[in-house]
């Protein structure tokens, strides 16, 4: 298809975790040219920059919040490789795909690393936590994935973030999936570096990811330096000498950013936001279990942000010409990521309504039927 032919059709709505479907107005806000020195987009960026912090309910100096071009693997990546010291240790703490990486990344760099591993339906244990951090007094940071998106898992952040606190350690989470969408209290839950993406819950166009720190720990950083592009202090101060980034910015997505955090506001912030994902979440998991899905994990467990539904363990079901259907009537969903399980998932964070909610389990049904599938007993793990 040629991009013209793109053009002419209707968007597809996206039910996956990102990028996410945006409204026509953070798209528009992107269709300007602006210099990287241009003082409005400079007042822009410093604006952003404040307002990520008062999503978190932190303010600078005492917190800050870096820019970092790419997607949300660059944040990670950036702060992994700034934050830990070569006579650190990271304990990680993993029960999905998102967690696995952070360890790739760490070993990629030489970063001294414990992993502690857990089945991705599984909340890590605590007390084994506690444990291994006092048996290991060579762990300084402790990272984890508040939303695994891998499933939709939802790890508790506020109690590591305790263990953390109490014990003396550098608390990094990943928040991708999750922050603006889940009220996320930095000093309270005690995070020193939470990371997160312009195309997700804020419902920006991709092309960065941003870091929130505390700045007693920025300021750590300066020694640690393990990459130019990744190195999250000089990329710091170079947005706080003269507000400019040290290489060329993603003006673009800055500005439909800006919009986007605008749009957030109007919808009446955080709080309004999770309600409307909650309820799309709540209509879409009844929907689906009507028709005969079962999910993967059990509510206790549970975020609102994507859900993971097992396939129905039929011979004929195909999940190729299921998503291919789906994506014909204009609904995108998305694979399963899950190392032991069949599974798929359905996203319901972005400009989704329960009205796209009901239209998507509408087709999922017609599709079903032209499928002829009929759901068997399937076992979860
Ligand atoms: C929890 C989590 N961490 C990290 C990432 C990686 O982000 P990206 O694909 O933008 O690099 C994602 C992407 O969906 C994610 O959901």
């Amino acid at each position: 298809m040629i991009i013209s032919d793109f053009k002419r059709t209707k968007d597809k709505l996206l039910f996956t975790p990102g990028p996410l479907t945006t409204s026509t107005t953070v798209k528009e806000a992107a269709l300007i040219d602006l210099g990287s020195r241009d003082s409005a987009f400079i007042a822009i960026v410093q604006q952003i920059r404040q307002k990520l912090l008062a999503l978190a309910h932190v303010e600078s100096p005492n917190y800050e919040a870096v820019i970092i071009q790419g997607s949300g693997t660059f944040g990670i990546e950036s702060t992994i490789t700034s934050a830990i010291p070569a006579s650190g240790m990271l304990l990680n703490i993993v029960n999905g795909a998102y967690g696995r990486r952070m360890s790739q990344i760490a070993r990629i760099h030489h970063i001294p690393l414990i992993e502690l591993m857990y089945d991705e339906n599984q909340l890590p244990d605590l007390t084994v936590i506690e444990t291994l951090i006092t048996e290991n007094p060579e762990i300084t940071h402790i990272a984890v994935v508040h939303g695994e998106t891998t499933t939709g898992l939802l790890n508790p952040i506020e109690e590591i973030g305790e263990i953390a606190h109490r014990l003396k350690k550098t608390f990094i989470v990943d928040a991708m999936s999750t922050f603006g969408a889940y009220d996320i209290d930095m000093r309270a839950l005690k995070i020193s570096y939470l990371i997160s993406s312009s195309n997700k819950c804020i419902e920006g166009i991709p092309g960065f990811s941003y870091v929130l720190a505390k700045r007693i720990e920025l300021e750590k950083c300066k020694k640690n330096v393990r990459s130019l592009s990744l190195d999250l202090y000089d990329q710091w101060s170079g947005l706080n000498t003269n507000g400019q980034f040290r290489f060329t910015p993603p003006v673009h997505a800055l500005l439909a950013f800006n919009e986007a955090l605008i749009e957030l506001e109007n919808e009446g912030g955080i709080e309004a936001r999770a309600q409307r994902y909650a309820d799309n979440n709540a209509l879409l998991i009844g929907g689906m279990e009507k028709l005969g899905f079962t999910l993967y994990l059990s509510p206790d467990v549970r975020s609102y942000i994507i859900t993971s539904f097992l396939y129905p363990g039929h011979p004929d079901f195909s999940f190729e010409v299921f998503y291919s259907k789906l994506n014909d009537m204009g609904f995108v969903i998305y694979p399963g990521k899950l190392s032991k399980v069949d599974c798929f998932r359905i996203g319901n964070i972005g400009q989704l309504y329960p009205v796209d909610i009901q239209n998507l389990i509408d087709a999922v049904e017609k599709v079903i039927h032209e499928m002829n599938i009929v759901f068997t007993e399937q076992k979860k793990q």
